[in-house]
């Protein structure tokens, strides 16, 4: 039996498996909620998505995504306020951003109202998986992928679009301690870089697994040319304070457009707060870190909020970070929560109601 929700056909599941999650000890994106979005691209076009019961997909051992990595995701939040409304962040920025790594990857562009409407009904079927306990949300992955098949390097002629959501609590647990790498990188100029495609993750576990081995929790990736400037972390944007000011790489080929890290800019700005959009070496933090205007760095992504870091290491030396009282870390992590779980106003109108 199937219902429509915004015209999109809901077949529910017929046993919940809500009752098995322990709401207050939430890891990050291991359980997986009662239901979940699928839209088959065919015949040329995007057909009608609808809902299923959350469960394991067929596809054909050719499938191209096996042997060519044609796949694309996002990352995304909602959360619950205190009267049960349901809210999200920015998310049209993230359906505009799944649509760029899609053309990059040669994948059709998804219609909005697939994406968004599909997310909104998914979100009220599965309202209750939203958890409430500060720090946790619903992460939802979007993802697209070939699954057409044909061991021609060349695009699929078949896709699939889906849409997961997990009860998350963080990402990190306790401090972040990075390796500023030396030798692999995550991106060049002309490549794909700027888009969430699924082979940029795979091309940075081999590394992370070896700064892992010394005790680091993430890679901070340089530019790949000099691996003089820093660019980004493994799955978060990255961001400097120099005395008061605060300094981050600028977009390009190589680096995701993070819509935390633009959130942080524009409010930093908001606040009278120095930012810097530029180039960043790592001689100038080393530097900065000897003669003690080095401040605070910290991680910003959906997933990681805003997470600062405790140390960093380069070239076998280890640098630790002052702990402060008032950071702009602890800042920008409370007036984004605030927003996103309808705790402040929105003077930028970035939170989206659902339902
Ligand atoms: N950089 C990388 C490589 C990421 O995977 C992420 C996570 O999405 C980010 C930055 C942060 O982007 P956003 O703030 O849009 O989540
Ligand atoms: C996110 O922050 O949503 C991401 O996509 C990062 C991910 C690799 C966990």
């Amino acid at each position: 039996m199937s219902t429509i929700i915004n015209n999109i056909e809901i077949i529910k599941t017929k046993s919940s498996k809500i009752n098995e999650v322990d709401f207050d000890d939430l890891k990050f994106g291991s359980v997986f909620s009662d239901h979940m979005l699928v839209c088959d691209y065919k015949d040329g076009k995007w057909q009608e998505p609808k809902i299923t019961p959350y469960q394991p997909i067929t596809l054909d051992p050719a499938a191209k995504i096996f042997h060519y990595g044609q796949s694309v995701f996002e990352g995304m939040k909602a959360y619950k306020d205190e009267n049960d409304s349901v809210w999200l962040f920015r998310p049209l920025d993230n359906f505009k951003r799944l649509n760029i790594s899609s053309k990059r990857l040669a994948i059709p562009e998804l219609p909005e109202a697939y994406f968004m409407e599909g997310l909104k009904a998914l979100l009220e079927l599965d309202k209750d998986w939203i958890p409430k306990n500060e720090g946790s949300s619903l992460y939802i992955r979007p993802f697209v992928f070939a699954s057409g098949n044909g061991f021609h390097a060349s695009p699929a002629d078949e896709y699939k679009f889906i849409i997961c959501t997990a009860p998350s609590g963080s990402y990190f647990s306790g401090d972040v301690k990075v390796l500023i790498e030396e030798k692999y990188s995550r991106s060049a100029n002309g490549g794909v870089g700027f888009a969430k495609a699924g082979g940029n993750y795979a091309g940075q576990f081999y590394p992370t697994q070896l700064a892992k081995e010394k005790g680091y929790h993430q890679v901070i990736w340089t530019d790949d040319n000099t691996h003089e400037y820093i660019e980004e972390a493994g799955a978060m944007n990255i961001f400097v304070r120099i005395n008061d000011t605060l300094i981050t790489a600028p977009t390009s080929d190589r680096i995701l457009d993070g819509i935390t890290r633009k959130s942080i800019i524009e409010l930093a700005k908001a606040e009278g707060i120095n930012v810097e959009v530029r180039k960043l070496s790592v001689s100038e933090v080393i530097e900065a870190t000897k003669n003690g205007t080095l401040k605070e760095m910290f991680g910003a992504g959906t997933a990681a909020v805003v997470s600062p870091i405790a140390a960093f290491g380069y070239k076998d030396v280890d640098y630790n970070l002052p702990k402060l009282d008032e950071s702009y870390a602890d800042f920008f992590k409370k007036q984004i929560t605030d927003i996103q779980t309808n705790k402040s106003e929105d003077p930028f109108g970035w939170r989206f109601k659902v339902d």
